[in-house]
């Protein structure tokens, strides 16, 4: 007997999220335990360390003149996620098994980007800053979760400004920035990087325990995005997108992603005074480790993410991390 991954899950039906009803299709892979996540709001809690990174983020821009977004819904569609984006469409997060469906029209984020054009449409022509909750499918460990935060900056410069000019600026904002959220010079590197609606688009790494962290992504955002997809023909913008966990893991020293969203005094309370400061254990569960294995048909379109989220679905966040081992046997069974 055989049964699809999917039946484990616990899936629903009709979909209600934010008051909002929507019918389950054939694209419906968001589990009850995401639809929940969608309610918690971590960057608007006053003293959650990821809403006091957040505040000491925005105080420490390099300028002043912006305007914050942060009351935006999850709830978005594969246009503004994807097209308004020039995501091609073959694009790996467009699919089921990397991102979260509501159902075919309507996903939950995978980047706060998926906002710029209901912010560009507007005529909105100045700086701003979006933060707020981005989901994805991903790996169990304690560096990933399905739910994280992100911000994301956009500055705009006369038409006239050239590349380099745009480029270097960028880049002292940036490095400034993390300095002055590190309260002393890091320790970096520029990689270069590819997103589908920047160009010259580059990645910023930090050194951290003898390790490079890559930090966040950034570039010269697509004319075509700001022209064809907003009309706005007489300005130039660039943008950087961070992921708040991953910066607050290295500055607070917190080791497990799954703390965020903890609710246990001995962590929330540290933080209660509005003070971002350097994170103190408690007990955690003793560790187990347990080998689990199964077959799977072939040619099935199993992918490891639909067991990583099974996992998630029954162990919920007890479970640290889930290593994929492949044995190399294939057994052909007689129909
Ligand atoms: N949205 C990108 C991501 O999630 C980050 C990014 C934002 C990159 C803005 C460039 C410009 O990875």
């Amino acid at each position: 007997m055989s049964f699809p991954i999917s039946t484990f899950s616990r899936q629903v039906q009709n979909i209600k999220i934010f008051g909002k009803d929507f019918l389950a299709d054939s694209f419906t892979n968001i589990p009850q335990s995401i639809i929940e996540k969608t309610n918690r709001i971590l960057y608007k809690q006053k003293t959650h360390p990821l809403s006091l990174l957040k505040n000491k983020l925005i105080t420490f821009l390099t300028f002043k003149d912006f305007q914050l977004f942060e009351n935006f819904i999850p709830i978005v569609t594969p246009k503004s996620n994807f097209d308004d984006l020039l995501i091609p469409p073959a694009h790996i997060s467009r699919t089921r098994t990397d991102s979260f469906f509501i159902n075919s029209s309507h996903l939950l984020r995978t980047h706060t980007t998926a906002h710029y054009a209901d912010i560009l449409t507007q005529q909105h022509q100045g700086n701003f800053v979006i933060v707020g909750d981005v989901y994805r499918r991903d790996t169990v460990d304690k560096r990933h979760y399905p739910v994280f935060h992100q911000m994301d900056i956009v500055r705009f410069f006369p038409a006239d400004s050239s590349d380099s000019f745009i480029v270097q600026s960028l880049q002292s904002d940036i490095v400034s920035l993390l300095n002055a959220v590190f309260g002393r010079p890091i320790d970096f590197r520029w990689t270069a990087a590819y997103f589908p609606f920047t160009e010259a688009s580059l990645e910023i790494e930090i050194r951290h325990n003898n390790e490079w962290i890559e930090l966040l992504g950034c570039g010269i955002l697509r004319q075509e995005i700001l022209s064809a997809g907003a009309g706005i023909t007489n300005k130039r913008a660039y943008a950087f997108g961070l992921g708040l966990e991953r910066l607050a893991m290295i500055l607070l020293d917190i080791q497990d992603i799954r703390m965020f969203w903890s609710e246990d005094e001995r962590f929330l309370g540290q933080y209660s005074d509005g003070m971002l400061k350097k994170f103190t254990p408690f007990s955690i569960f003793p560790q187990s480790w347990r080998d689990v294995s199964f077959w799977i048909k072939e040619n099935s379109n199993f992918h490891p993410n639909d067991f990583y989220q099974l996992v998630r679905e029954i162990g919920c966040d007890l479970i640290q991390d889930v290593s994929l081992v492949r044995f190399p046997f294939i057994i052909h069974f007689v129909d």
